[in-house]
């Protein structure tokens, strides 16, 4: 384990602004009887003063996190398929051309980006070191490499396929603490004219919607515009364009160049002058943040215990990783929230990590309908509430917490 004292980018002072304490894995999902003890590390998150990049204080060994029986499926919501297939064609349009043009996305999981690459018979290969959802998109008939995308598994990727036109990472860039050989995989692997684009949370939703759950181990990194502009100046890239995207309650799609090579958009400009505007980088908003995160414990724990004193029944929707730092760091467990229902085949029959409450099916959640709902998937909440309409229609009330506690 690592503590990181310095900036991990620029070597600046940190300035730690929140610590959630000791906190689980957050897709380590307890088998029921297992006895061997549960992993648990600090959760601490800091800015640096010098680069404003945010990023937690300890960074758990790789292969904690991304093993084989990583639980996480990306084709696992209607909205992000399509969010995928959109991506495949705007690169497709934009970016490959050229018949013999290469895509590498690193953190592919189950293949649903490099899917519409694919059968537009175009050439691809996925990194993902996570053997289990690596199979999967193998199933589907994409190339993938069962490893870590870094300096060396892109030289190798390099000398065996030639220059990438295109080099993506959505979720997962971010998840990387070990930065500096990404990018000297990036410089060793990118065509001279390629790009390369990621997107992740961005830490000015995070703020505004007090979105504190977005924080937990896998989440190293939380991007502004401000800090990857300057974390690729530091690696000899250029941020060429942003944009804003609704996924996951709001992320930015970065698009770094060799510099010089792309004329940067007006979208980057316009989005470090609001950075500016809204204060993103300041110790005040950040206290600001701190102390929105303790009220939000204070009124969604007083809102579960109401429930509970008055008999009310209460059951969580989506075993989300966020729901680990939300039910951890509030206390919550199933004397509060019977059990999660969620529809990764995975997760169903464990045991919420750290906190313990029983993972079912959503067959579970309609037998019989509860009282409450807490959506932990609160980033899928329109697909979710749409499918599960009867539940409302049966008197169901559900409980969102982003931006705040609220009963609908
Ligand atoms: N890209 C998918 C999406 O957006 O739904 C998957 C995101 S998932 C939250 C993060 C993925 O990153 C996991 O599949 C994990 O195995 C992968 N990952 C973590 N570190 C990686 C690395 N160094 N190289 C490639 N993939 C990595
Ligand atoms: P995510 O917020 O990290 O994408 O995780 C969403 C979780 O919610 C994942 O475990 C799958 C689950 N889920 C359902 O159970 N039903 C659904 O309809 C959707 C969209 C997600
Ligand atoms: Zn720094």
């Amino acid at each position: 384990m690592t503590v990181t004292l310095d900036c991990r980018i620029c070597g600046g002072t940190l300035h730690e602004f929140f610590d959630f304490g000791r906190q689980p894995l957050a897709d380590a999902f307890v088998t029921p009887g297992d006895a061997s003890e549960e992993f648990f590390h600090r959760l601490a998150v800091a800015m640096c003063a010098s680069c404003t990049m945010v990023q937690l204080l300890e960074d758990v060994p790789r292969e904690r996190m991304f093993r084989t029986d990583y639980p996480y499926l990306s084709s696992g919501s209607t909205a992000m398929q399509e969010h995928f297939r959109a991506t495949a064609r705007y690169f497709l349009d934009r970016e490959l051309r050229d018949p013999g043009d290469l895509v590498v996305e690193f953190g592919s999981n189950d293949g649903i980006m490099l899917d519409t690459v694919a059968r537009a018979g175009r050439r691809h290969l996925g990194v993902e070191p996570c053997a289990g959802v690596a199979q999967a998109a193998a199933a589907k008939g994409i190339r993938v490499r069962n490893a870590f995308f870094e300096e060396s598994t892109a030289a190798d990727v390099a000398a065996t396929e030639g220059p990438a036109k295109v080099i993506y990472a959505a979720n997962t860039f971010s998840h990387i603490s070990y930065v500096d050989s990404v990018f000297r995989g990036v410089d060793a692997l990118l065509a001279p004219d390629g790009v390369f684009v990621f997107e992740d949370p961005y830490m000015a939703d995070i703020i505004e919607r007090t979105s504190f759950d977005q924080i937990y181990d896998e989440h190293f990194y939380f991007f502004t515009v401000r800090s990857v502009q300057a974390m690729a100046a530091h690696y000899g890239f250029e941020l060429v364009d942003v944009e804003h995207l609704p996924v996951h309650g709001g992320e930015i799609r970065y698009t770094v160049a060799r510099p010089g090579a792309r004329t940067p958009s007006p979208a980057v400009a316009r989005y470090l002058e609001l950075e500016k505007v809204g204060r993103i980088t300041e110790r005040s908003t950040l206290d600001r943040f701190a102390s929105n995160i303790e009220s939000l414990r204070a009124t969604l724990r007083g809102l579960l215990e109401r429930c509970r004193d008055e008999g009310r029944s209460v059951v969580g929707y989506g075993a989300t990783a966020k729901s680990a730092t939300l039910t951890n760091y509030c206390g919550i467990g199933p004397d509060l929230v019977s059990f999660i229902a969620d529809s990764t085949p995975a997760k169903q029959g464990t045991l919420s990590p750290g906190s313990h409450i029983p993972v079912r099916s959503p067959e579970a959640f309609a037998d019989p309908y509860p009282d409450y709902a807490l959506l932990f998937a609160w980033n899928h909440a329109e697909e979710i509430m749409r499918k599960e309409s009867r539940f409302r229609d049966r008197g169901g009330r559900w409980i969102l917490y982003v931006p705040e506690v609220r009963v609908l």
